[in-house]
């Protein structure tokens, strides 16, 4: 994994340079052929982009939704003490055994004391959960304050919100995976009311803000997590965010209650 993730552009000093979007986009492109090479990169990504609102050296970061551990190494290459949670025990194996640190638990019921970690870090998971604020105030309730609540997620209404039925979730995402299934003899992976939900960008900021404005965190960044910092503008109109983020970004440092 390293190598690959060495090989893209601002990964190692978290710049969103036209390069590194260019590049990330090259890396999905064989998402599904070489998924070492992808996960490698957007982990690396990640933890580049994270170093910009957090310490990572030591840190307890518990990554929510961590799949098998895609993003274990790039952690632990910043000196994070990393640690998993993953509910799917198919996706847990998904690389052969189970990454070391990791538990079989749901980001809805976090198997956590409030305020016991550094960094509360999801990646591409609130779109699979049917009640994503209830995660994200999981989240948020574990973070000690001072700590980090990251949160990535594809929007619905992105062009690639249906996942694998994309486009046609524009048409319809029950309508979409029905076409899968009469193309491919089976269910998508990604079944809209199964295991895709829709997670629009407008309800999850103002989310943030709401917590912001009760005083229980500060609302770091909402960015649109692949674009260059010259188009990232584009989060901050309502309507045309949902289609054009194409995956959003939450940060938020928790405080004190
Ligand atoms: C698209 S994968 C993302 C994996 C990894 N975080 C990444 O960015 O590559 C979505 C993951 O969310 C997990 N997931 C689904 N429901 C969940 C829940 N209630 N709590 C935590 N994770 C969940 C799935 O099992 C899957 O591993």
């Amino acid at each position: 994994m390293v190598p690959h993730a060495l090989a893209l552009p601002g990964a190692r000093d978290g710049r969103a340079t036209l390069a590194r979007s260019v590049a990330l986009f090259r890396a999905f492109r064989v998402e599904q052929t070489d998924p070492g090479r992808f996960y490698g990169a957007l982990a690396a990504d990640s933890v580049a982009m994270m170093r910009r609102w957090v310490a990572l050296r030591g840190a307890s970061v518990l990554d929510v939704g961590g799949g098998p551990g895609y993003f274990a190494d790039a952690f632990a290459a910043a000196g994070a003490r990393y640690a998993g949670l993953e509910p799917d025990a198919g996706e847990l194996t998904a690389r052969g055994g189970v990454t070391g640190n990791t538990v079989r638990a749901s980001g809805l019921a976090l198997p956590l004391a409030d305020h016991s970690l550094d960094v509360a870090f999801s990646s591409n998971v609130l779109e699979h959960v049917p009640d994503p604020v209830a995660m994200a105030e999981e989240m948020l309730r574990v973070t000690r304050p001072g700590g980090v609540v990251f949160l990535s997620w594809t929007p619905w209404l992105s062009p690639w919100g249906g996942h694998e039925t994309s486009p046609w979730h524009y048409l319809g995402g029950h309508r979409a995976a029905d076409r899968y299934e009469r193309r491919h003899g089976h269910r998508p992976k990604n079944d809209l009311g199964r295991t895709l939900f829709a997670c629009p960008v407008g309800p999850m900021v103002r989310w943030a803000r709401g917590v912001a404005d009760d005083g229980r965190a500060e609302l770091l960044a909402v960015l649109p997590r692949y674009h260059p910092s010259w188009a990232q503008w584009v989060i901050r109109v309502p309507g045309l965010r949902e289609v054009v983020s194409w995956n959003a970004v939450l940060v938020l440092r928790a405080r004190a209650e």
